[in-house]
């Protein structure tokens, strides 16, 4: 099976980090042709800063990462700095990057990377969606260069912002409605199901074994823990046996009132589908397996060349 050419667009963010660091070990699975990155959990300089820390520390420095909007399309920036510390990695004492950021914007590598690939990308959505949003505003057309959209956002019940919106949403739900009204096909797993994806204490420090980018993720949780709602998008993709879907249409509530932010879905028909159950124990076995490529690899200390 040839790896499945993927364009990533995240804000790091710890569990975005895990994210990328499993990407980028699955290279049977995941052909990762660019990193895009968004504000979000932090202001976008540092967003992309972070992602150029991990694409380094994974070994992969000749992926190429894009800083893209720095505010949401409509509202201000809200960001999650006390659950991911003031640099977005907090505690994972990465490395600074060596790379020079891309001079180009997200938006306008993301266009020109639809634009050039031979067939269909799959896009892997990690943060608030104000870049593809804007991407799909700009070329309409490049809803159909997009093979298939996974999306970690949204809840069908409680939120983590407010009773009723996840965070990705809820920072730009202007953004989502556009993405989510036009993008086909979606897949998307929400907060009510990654919230329960916290990982045992031992076994993230049972990280600490996988070089490099486990020892940044042990620490990282070490410092505050979070559910790897970002890994369970990656996951879905990389492992569908562990997740069990069921077809949906998705609405966001972008009107001013206290639901503000909110999903709506309404199950049995449409082009989306969301992701109803997850094998919580095979996804930490697996997980455990993609990380320990990574125990070869030379682990170099904050600060120091690699
Ligand atoms: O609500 C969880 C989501 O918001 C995750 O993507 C996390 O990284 C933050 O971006
Ligand atoms: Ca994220």
């Amino acid at each position: 099976m040839t790896a499945l050419p993927v364009i990533i667009d995240c804000d790091p963010g710890k569990d975005d980090a895990f994210a990328l660091f499993l990407a980028l070990a699955l290279t049977e699975v995941f052909d990762v042709r660019a990193v895009t990155t968004v504000a979000g959990n932090v202001p976008v300089d540092r967003t992309a800063r972070n992602a150029r820390r991990i694409v380094e520390a994974a070994g992969c420095p000749d992926v190429p990462v894009f800083a893209g909007c720095a505010r949401p399309m409509l509202k201000t920036l809200q960001t999650a700095e006390e659950a991911h510390g003031h640099d977005g990695l907090g505690g994972a004492g990465l490395p600074e990057p060596l790379m020079e950021p891309q001079a180009s914007h997200a938006v306008t590598a993301l266009i020109g990377l639809l634009d050039d690939m031979t067939w269909p990308t799959t896009i892997i959505a990690l943060g608030p969606l104000t870049n593809i949003a804007l991407v799909l505003i700009a070329r309409p057309d490049l809803a159909a260069r997009i093979g298939h959209l996974a999306v970690m956002g949204g809840t069908r019940d409680r939120g983590n912002v407010t009773d009723f919106a996840e965070f990705n949403i809820h920072v730009d739900p202007h953004a989502a409605d556009v993405v989510l009204s036009v993008a086909a096909p979606v897949s998307l797993v929400t907060l009510d199901r990654t919230r329960l994806l916290r990982p045992p204490e031992a076994w993230i420090e049972g990280m600490r074994e996988c070089g490099q980018p486990g020892m940044a993720l042990a620490s990282m949780w070490r410092e505050f823990p979070v559910p790897l709602h970002d890994v369970a998008a990656t996951s879905m993709l990389a492992w569908p046996d562990l997740f069990d879907f069921e077809p949906c249409t998705i609405r966001v509530e972008t009107r001013d009132t206290p639901q503000h932010g909110r999903t709506i879905f309404t199950r049995g028909s449409g082009s989306a589908r969301i992701v109803a159950a997850i094998d919580r124990e095979g996804l930490f076995g697996r997980l455990r397996q993609a990380m320990e490529r990574y125990a070869t690899q030379a682990v170099t200390v904050a600060g120091t060349p690699g």
